[in-house]
């Protein structure tokens, strides 16, 4: 029986080992992350995006994650415009018609006069925000 648990933990310690020299090389020169990305998901554009969209954009008030309030969901929109490969941009810009639920389309267009003054980086921030709910 002690023979046997030496060899157990023999074996344990050489699994351990065995482990740690599969951790892949070059892992450090890939992880630049701050401490606060890492605790998000989020890549830098997302945030940024998150930030108008829940701030001064004021989306928010009209758009929830996975719930249809006044505007469609958030989710519902990222799908929409992945499966028809639409272009948020355009859209935002007043410049393409829209594919999400058109007969409310004169309510969204009230916030153009916000979204035509977002600069590219905003603009592609708010786009890739949204476009983070898509399903997988
Ligand atoms: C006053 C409420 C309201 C606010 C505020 C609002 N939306 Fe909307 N949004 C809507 C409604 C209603 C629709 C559905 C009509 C439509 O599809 O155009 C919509 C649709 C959309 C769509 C889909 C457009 C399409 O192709 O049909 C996008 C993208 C969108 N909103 C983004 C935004 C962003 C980004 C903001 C913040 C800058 C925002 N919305 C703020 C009400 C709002």
């Amino acid at each position: 029986m002690k023979y046997f648990l030496t060899l157990l933990v023999a074996f344990s310690l050489f699994a351990c080992k065995d482990n740690k020299q599969q951790e892949p090389f070059g892992k450090k020169t890939e992880s630049t992350t701050t401490e606060e990305e890492t605790t998000s998901n989020y890549t830098s554009s997302e945030k940024i995006g998150e930030e108008i969209f829940n701030g001064k954009g004021n989306c928010f008030s009209c758009h929830k994650p996975d719930q249809k309030v006044i505007g469609p969901s958030i989710a519902e929109i990222a799908k929409i415009y992945a499966d028809e490969n639409g272009d948020m941009t355009a859209f935002l810009k007043g410049k393409a018609d829209p594919i999400v639920d058109p007969s409310q389309y004169a309510v969204m267009k009230t916030n153009f006069y916000i979204t035509k003054h977002f600069t590219d980086e905003e603009m592609q921030g708010v786009v890739d925000y949204v476009m983070s709910f898509k399903p997988e």
